[in-house]
């Protein structure tokens, strides 16, 4: 049970885990604006913490450092219209996050103990009426564990490389999908190996497999189970 004054626990959340490049991300936004709720991408909040790590020079070998740029750093969302922007700092960095480079060091300081740590609250502070729809590995497991409903949703590492290829293709990113796959994998192999809330689905999680689903087909059946 969550513990602490400040958690509206009769305020809904819907956790969305899984790995990148499921879908989550589009499933979760979506399904956020149909309900008309709070939409929480945790993913993000760690990317602006990766950013937060190149920007002030923090060794991503020093925990301590780590998690005190954590818990101080200044980071904010905003929601203009349809589209969320992310700042640093002020700045507005929504671009620079998804960045390839910064995911992977996302990654890398997400195994960290204290750096997770130090996220929990300003998760959690997310949860506000309506409800809440919270897009990430561990919403299920660790940052909601209470969330009226969990989606893990999964796809083959070859298709979401695939995926991740369009996508950035369609950005104008010069890619090589050899290379994303392998990232993809190694990246997985981290996210699910961690000692401190690996990706894995909630006891209570339904399994959605998108590997051979549209994006329409599987916000479709998101919604028949909401
Ligand atoms: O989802 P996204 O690719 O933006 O997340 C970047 C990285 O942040 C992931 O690879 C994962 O290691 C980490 N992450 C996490 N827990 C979350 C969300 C993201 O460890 N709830």
């Amino acid at each position: 049970m969550i513990t602490g004054p400040d958690y509206p626990h009769e305020v809904e959340v819907i956790a969305v885990d899984g790995p990148g490049g499921s879908g989550k991300g589009t499933i979760s936004q979506r399904l956020a604006e149909h309900l008309g709720w709070n939409l929480l991408d945790s993913g993000a909040l760690y990317r602006l913490t990766a950013l937060a790590v190149i920007k002030n020079n923090v060794d991503p070998k020093d925990e301590s450092g780590l998690q005190s740029m954590a818990t101080a750093m200044d980071i904010r969302f905003e929601v203009c219209g349809s589209h969320t922007r992310a700042l640093l700092d002020g700045s507005d960095v929504s671009d620079r996050i998804r960045l390839e480079e910064v995911g992977v060091l996302a990654s890398k300081i997400a195994a960290i103990a204290g750096v997770r740590a130090a996220l929990v609250e300003r998760q959690r502070r997310f949860r506000q009426p309506p409800g809440l729809v919270a897009d990430g590995r561990d919403m299920g497991t660790v940052i909601f564990p209470d969330a009226k409903l969990k989606i893990f949703l999964t796809a083959s590492a070859e298709i979401r490389a695939q995926r991740r290829y369009k996508q950035l293709k369609d950005k104008g990113e010069s890619v090589n999908l050899t290379r994303l796959f392998r990232e993809i994998k190694a990246r997985d192999v981290r996210d699910q190996s961690r000692r401190i809330a690996p990706l894995r689905p909630a006891e209570d999680a339904v399994i959605i497999d998108s590997t051979n689903l549209n994006i329409e087909e599987v916000f479709n059946k998101v919604c028949g189970i909401v």
